[in-house]
């Protein structure tokens, strides 16, 4: 059992300062590889990390196909301007090849996590000759992988894996005892800018965890166009997290006088704490629907748009 640190009881100058420590310990001499996907939890691993191993860490960053549109550059240029670099590795035809053909939501994340630990991280740990992958799992992603709800991407301890057998690197997880509002606030403590360490969540397996059915290439361009569309028109609202999701099934519709038979966009905005449990956010009615208006018009092939009402539990935060 990990021994969670709530945000009361969490002292931000003495967690970073026993970090370092622990990573210093751990790494000694060696080289480490760190895991940055622009999401809060790794940027602050990338800031913790940077801060106790300097230029022993190389930080990269997997396009996998799989992110938001200008993700992998914006974020790179965020961290230049903190003087860290960060290299961008280009793994999307391996991303798609896994995930061809493979529609069960469990499935899916079963074939990221391979993809990204397995073939793409191993392979870089190999040639760097690197033993360790730092990273940034929180505990909630461990309680929900423990309990059977749902595969986080990034859990494997937890589960009997032992990463050095399976994948040929230890893992060092510094933000386990967390979750996401301690995560923040040692973001904040550790110097990284506010758009970074109150950005809102966003999951490892990235779109691929916001399309039911297959991952393509196709589909991917049209929820990341809905996801665009909904960031910007439900940013700075106050929201813990919000998203648009893919549905698989069509309905029917019409577009010019004729017969659409097109997709539906799903739309969820939750307000929550620590992500365990959420509630959705009473977004004003007038809102939701320019937001669906201008999807309709701008997603190629949407031509119907939902509003999810529904909390967790039952429901997730992702739809996959
Ligand atoms: P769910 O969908 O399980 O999500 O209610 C809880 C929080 O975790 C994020 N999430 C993930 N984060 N790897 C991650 O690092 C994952 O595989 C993953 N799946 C979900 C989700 O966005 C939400 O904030």
């Amino acid at each position: 059992m990990i021994k969670g640190i709530t945000l009361p009881e969490l002292d931000a100058d003495k967690f970073i300062n026993e970090k370092v420590k622990e990573i210093i310990a751990a790494v000694g001499n060696g080289i480490a590889i760190n895991a940055l996907s622009g999401g809060v939890d790794s940027s602050v691993v990338t800031m913790l990390g940077h801060r106790a191993l300097g230029k022993k860490l190389r930080t990269v960053f997997i396009q996998n196909g799989l992110m938001r549109k200008g993700e992998p550059e914006m974020v790179a240029g965020v961290f230049r301007k903190l003087g860290i670099s960060i290299e961008i590795i280009d793994a999307q035809k391996e991303f798609l090849a896994a995930l061809r053909g493979v529609t069960d939501p469990e499935k899916k994340r079963e074939a990221i996590t391979q993809t990204f630990y397995k073939k793409v991280f191993g392979r870089i740990v190999r040639e760097s000759k690197a033993k360790f992958l730092l990273q940034g799992t929180i505990l909630t992603d461990v309680d929900e992988t423990v309990a059977g709800i749902k595969r986080q991407h990034n859990v494997f301890a937890q589960l009997g894996i032992d990463p050095q057998e399976a994948f040929g690197y230890q893992i060092i997880e510094p933000l386990i005892q967390l979750r996401k509002d301690g995560v923040r606030a040692i973001g904040k403590a550790l110097g990284l800018p506010e758009e970074v360490f109150d950005r809102i969540p966003f999951p490892g397996p990235a779109l691929a965890a916001r399309i039911i059915g297959e991952v393509t290439e196709e589909r991917l361009n049209t929820v990341r166009k809905a996801t665009a569309i909904t960031e910007q028109m439900l940013g700075g609202k106050g929201a813990f997290q919000y998203m648009a999701i893919l549905h698989d099934d069509r309905v029917t519709g019409m577009r010019d006088g004729k017969r659409d038979f097109g997709q539906q966009i799903e739309i969820r905005c939750w307000d929550s704490i620590d992500a365990r449990t959420a509630t959705p956010t009473k977004l004003p009615f007038e809102l939701l629907e320019t937001l669906a208006g201008k999807i309709v018009i701008e997603v190629p092939g949407v031509v119907s748009v939902t509003y999810n009402i529904t909390s967790k539990p039952p429901s997730t935060i992702e739809a996959v």
